[in-house]
């Protein structure tokens, strides 16, 4: 017989799982993170009292694991195949035709889906939990990567209960990836913190999955989305188009934006379409994959070695180009991190004039083995900066120079570090003239100062000339100066102090990325700028006022008290202040909207969301999408959706645009 805390417990489950399903799978939260966290920390709180009521597929059970030693082979059961390529309109016209002709039919009809960028992998489910989960390996053999892939949200540890029977047995392919988005706010962190940068989303996704400890894994953020069935028992399934109806029904993550095609010309409008569709999605998608629909048909087709007769991959053409690398420079980064840079003969790119390309560490240069006066193929595809995919070694004249690391910083003569557990390299001098100058255009850059006419070129010349030693000097230059430099006229001068007048009144939230704290990026800062609400107030907080914020963790923390403990990094600040430097509406940060929950819906006539979410955020409140019983105020624009209803219903207040303008500029 169950006990009645055996029951709370798996209700509370249930009700998580749900939760976890709608926000990670549905993408359509219902309730708040804090709602959330709250049912989170009751189970959590009864399975410590009951440890023997813990279970695997608990939803606390995500990150459980402790660090392998490696990673074990799992064999697939059923190869993991990968597909044909096409490239154009005739090749998917010419795959078809062998389809039809095998079948000895005149049409087909296939489901077309984007082909995502990431890494495949298999989950096997039995019995409805998560047993296992592997990579693709060689197609045959797969590595156990079961405690990372656990940590990803949109993978159910539990598949659902609906009118679908949970299969006794079910492995399930599918891809791991990245959104570009997420790729860029984790580069930023890993940036601050002074750590290498992802060059692109399939490597991020790669490298995290591969990590040997999940407690890493799960601050990645992967999602998956799932396409394909390995071994199956327990239920039939007879097409994709109720594969996909099947996963969805157990749980599991299914894109969307597939389409069901009655033939070919069907699935070639689909590539074409998708071919532009696919520069506005939140993830990297480099081709279309058609598949026959039928499974029967899927049999008679069969495979050819690695590859199913009846899948087609069309791919659209990575955005490359082939030129000569003129030399190769070891660019010195804000925080000091060398990176070898190809610089080349410029050559367009999709539009872009692209002179230098990335190639990421030394380690990168000599697998590759690329040399300067080399012919190269560079790509951009979801490349952060362009890089060079490889060396054209036939086109080799034998004058081509290979590459040197240089054993001293080749901007100031320092010595370098080879830092720990990195590949990255490391010059030690923090007054060297490379770093002052990153550091004063990451100062002057968009989401800092947003000085415009501030680029690398002017700024080299200040650090040069000795003009501009800290940011604070900026403030300082004059007229003359300025039209002393190279390539400045009067009026880029006039412009350019504009500018910097103009900018001095900032928020503190920008003040606070510009200076350059060690792990601080615009999100931590935006966080930090709405809980403290002055300067002085950040500068004086203690380790455990810092800790008790849930966003920041030990090493941001870390990073903020040293960051004020040092009394040079404290000059830094008062001369900015001295320098004329005025933080907007400091006092009024920090004030009526602190802790306030908002919650927005429709369109505001005089200001963008975005706009709006910030004001709030600056002012202290919190934003979520969905209205709970916590939510403070539900904005409504025009057109609004189903929120203002639910508002309604809890009670929740309700304001016009009108009244959000007053609220927030009281
Ligand atoms: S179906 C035998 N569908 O592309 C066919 N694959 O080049 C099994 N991929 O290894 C794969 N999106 O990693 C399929 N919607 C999709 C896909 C997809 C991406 C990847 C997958 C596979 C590779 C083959």
């Amino acid at each position: 017989m169950r006990s009645q805390i055996d029951r709370e417990i798996e209700e509370l489950r249930e009700r998580i799982r749900h939760h976890n399903y709608i926000y990670h799978v549905l993408d359509r939260p219902e309730i708040s993170d804090a709602e959330y966290d709250s049912l989170f920390r009751q189970l959590q709180r009864l399975e410590s009292l009951h440890p023997q009521l813990v279970t695997t597929d608990s939803p606390t059970q995500r990150v459980g694991a402790s660090p392998a030693e490696g990673f074990r082979t799992i064999v697939h059961a059923i190869p993991m195949l990968s597909l044909d390529n096409a490239f154009t309109v005739g090749e998917i016209n010419a795959f078809d035709k062998r389809v039809c002709k095998l079948l000895d039919v005149d049409r087909v009809s296939y489901i077309a889906e984007p082909k995502l960028d990431g890494v495949s992998v298999e989950l096997v489910y039995e019995n409805g939990s998560l047993a296992r989960g592997s990579t693709r390996g060689d197609g045959t053999n797969g590595e156990d990567v079961t405690a990372n892939l656990r940590t990803i949200r949109s993978i159910p540890l539990r598949l659902r209960r609906s009118h679908v029977a949970i299969p006794s047995v079910l492995e399930v392919r599918g891809e791991v990836y990245v959104e570009r988005d997420d790729l860029l706010q984790l580069n930023e962190k890993r940036d601050a913190a002074g750590l290498p940068i992802f060059s692109n989303t399939r490597n991020l996704a790669a490298g995290s999955l591969r990590q040997l400890d999940p407690r890493t894994t799960s601050t990645r953020p992967l999602r998956m989305f799932c396409y394909d069935i390995g071994r199956v028992e327990g239920i039939s399934i007879s097409s994709q188009e109720q594969l996909l109806e099947v996963l969805s029904q157990l749980g599991l993550r299914v894109n969307p934006l597939y389409r069901l095609c009655s033939g070919i010309e069907e699935g070639i409008s689909f590539y074409n379409d998708f071919q532009v569709r696919r520069k506005s999605l939140s993830y990297e998608a480099d081709g279309v994959v058609i598949k026959v629909n039928e499974f029967a048909l899927r049999k008679i087709l069969g495979s050819v070695s690695h590859s199913p007769r009846w899948a087609i991959a069309g791919k659209f053409q990575a955005e490359q180009a082939i030129t000569k690398i003129r030399e190769i420079i070891v660019q010195v980064g804000r925080t000091g991190i060398l990176t070898p840079v190809a610089i080349l003969e410029p050559v367009r790119l999709y539009g872009v004039e692209i002179s230098r390309a990335t190639l990421h560490n030394e380690d990168e240069v000599e697998r590759k083995d690329v040399r300067a006066g080399d012919m190269v193929i560079i790509q951009r595809a979801g490349d952060v900066i362009p890089r060079v995919v490889k060396s054209l070694t036939e086109y080799r004249s034998g004058d081509e120079l290979p590459f040197r690391m240089p054993s001293v910083c080749p901007s100031c003569g320092s010595m370098i570090i080879r830092q720990q557990g990195t590949v990255a390299r490391r010059c030690v001098n923090i007054s060297c003239p490379a770093r002052i100058k990153q550091s004063i255009v990451h100062f002057a850059g968009k989401a800092g100062f947003d000085i415009a006419g501030l680029g690398i070129k002017v700024v080299n010349q200040l650090v040069e000339k000795g003009l501009t030693k800290r940011p604070s000097q900026l403030f300082c230059l004059d007229r003359e100066t300025l039209i002393s430099l190279e390539r400045m006229g009067p009026q880029s001068a006039d412009n350019l102090l504009a500018a910097i007048r103009d900018s001095r009144s900032i928020t503190l939230e920008r003040l606070l990325f510009a200076i350059g704290i060690p792990e601080i990026g615009q999100q931590t800062a935006r966080i930090l700028a709405g809980r403290f609400g002055t300067l002085s107030r950040l500068e004086s907080a203690s380790k455990e006022e810092l800790l008790a914020i849930p966003e920041i963790g030990p090493s941001i923390t870390t990073a903020i008290t040293d960051y004020f403990a040092n009394q040079e990094n404290r000059v830094v600040i008062e001369e900015l202040l001295a320098c004329g430097v005025e933080i907007k509406g400091e006092e009024a940060q920090l004030g009526h909207l602190v802790e306030k929950r908002f919650v927005f819906t429709g369109t505001l006539p005089s200001m963008t969301r975005d706009e709006a979410v910030e004001r709030v955020r600056n002012l202290g409140g919190k934003v979520s999408a969905s209205v709970s019983s916590q939510t403070d105020y539900v904005v409504m624009g025009v057109n609004p959706g189903s929120k203002g209803a639910r508002a309604r219903s809890l009670g929740v207040k309700i304001l016009s645009e009108e009244e959000f303008s007053a609220l927030i500029d009281q």
